[in-house]
């Protein structure tokens, strides 16, 4: 390895060979446009490499121990050193051997004897191809954040609108979100659509938007006319969320549609009962109705969250499904770290 005098603003090229003569012709070559870094086995190769990181990589295939083709499906497969180009320098023109290259992942392939301004035209393209590639992954990086984020306010915008004249609604909407991914895990979801059940669930409540606030608001027990409008905002919140035809939207639709259903088929809209109603809808009723219950006490009263506990557990098997609730109370300790997680964010 020849450290000495690189150029801390030039590429680094890091030719791997054992023939020195071979060396000595690419580094006249490439210096000094690159700083060119020399490994004289595949060994060495990777230990310098795991040092720092060279541009691209010029590689012989065949040397003692290691060989060219054992170093590139090392690198490959390692997340950190996957990306650096890699061009093979054989004296092998034979065409099978160009397929195993590539095939390992090799973005060239240079046989010699060496031409010099063969070489500087295929290491330039190269590296500007690399360039491109990683400014490419970071607009990406960067759309894909940022339509996560949008993502994410859009469903707190729609959650709050869905809870505008409740209390403490930010973060209501996201602990009960987590309650629900918590029991949708312990009831054998896979970790994606629990993780969706999550982003869905704040924006049961989306239909409240519109019922008027004379309703919304009544500081009375609501007339039994009334009573039937309330009702509709589940109805409302299935037609504004199926708008979206994501997956999340989807699923969010369904639980704002069935989130009033009871198991006994007392509930609202429909009177559907038991399986007939959506399992991530029973999941968030569960979910919203143990929040409302100990929302306004900290995680440390005992008596009423035990409390909120045994309600759910006397309304299992009429209101709710029995076998959600007790999948609920198995993870009671899961839920009193969210609980004290939220509390400590709220400074209840
Ligand atoms: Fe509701
Ligand atoms: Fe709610």
């Amino acid at each position: 390895m020849n450290n000495s005098g690189l150029d801390n603003n030039l590429q680094t090229v890091l030719v791997v060979d054992d023939a020195l003569a071979n060396i000595d012709l690419l580094k006249d070559v490439l210096t000094p446009t690159y700083a060119v870094k020399i490994a004289t086995s595949g060994e060495l190769a990777i230990k310098i490499i795991a040092k720092q990181a060279p541009d691209i990589i010029l590689l012989g295939v065949i040397m003692p121990g290691m060989d060219g083709h054992e170093v590139c499906k090392i690198l490959k497969s390692n997340s950190a050193t996957a990306n650096i180009p890699i061009i093979f320098v054989t004296a092998m023109a034979e065409a099978h051997d160009e397929q195993v290259g590539f095939d390992l992942g090799a973005v060239d392939y240079i046989t010699k004897p060496i031409k010099p301004a063969l070489v500087m035209a295929r290491v330039k393209s190269q590296l500007i191809l690399a360039d491109q590639q990683r400014a490419c992954e970071l607009i990406v990086q960067e759309r894909t954040k940022e339509l996560a984020k949008s993502q994410k306010d859009a469903i707190t915008m729609l959650g709050r609108a869905g809870h505008y004249n409740d209390k403490d609604t930010g973060v209501h909407i996201w602990r009960m979100a987590q309650y629900s991914s918590a029991l949708a895990r312990a009831a054998q979801w896979p970790i994606e659509q629990s993780q969706l059940l999550e982003l869905a669930a704040p924006m049961h409540d989306t239909g409240k938007i519109g019922i008027p606030d004379s309703i919304l608001k009544a500081p009375r027990k609501l007339t039994a006319e009334e009573w039937e409008v309330m009702k509709t905002h589940a109805e409302i919140g299935y037609g504004i969320l199926t708008v979206s035809d994501t997956p999340l939207f989807q699923m969010a639709a369904e639980v704002a549609y069935a989130h009033h259903e009871k198991w006994d088929g007392s509930g609202y809209p429909k009177g559907l009962k038991g399986e007939a109603i959506s399992e991530a809808a029973r999941i968030v009723m569960i979910a919203d109705v143990f929040d409302a219950l100990t929302m306004s006490r900290p995680y440390k009263d005992e008596w009423h969250i035990d409390k909120a506990f045994s309600i759910l557990e006397k309304d299992a098997g009429s209101h709710f499904d029995k076998r959600l609730v007790d999948l609920f109370i198995s993870i009671k300790v899961e839920i009193l770290e969210i609980k004290a997680h939220w509390d400590s964010k709220s400074g209840s």
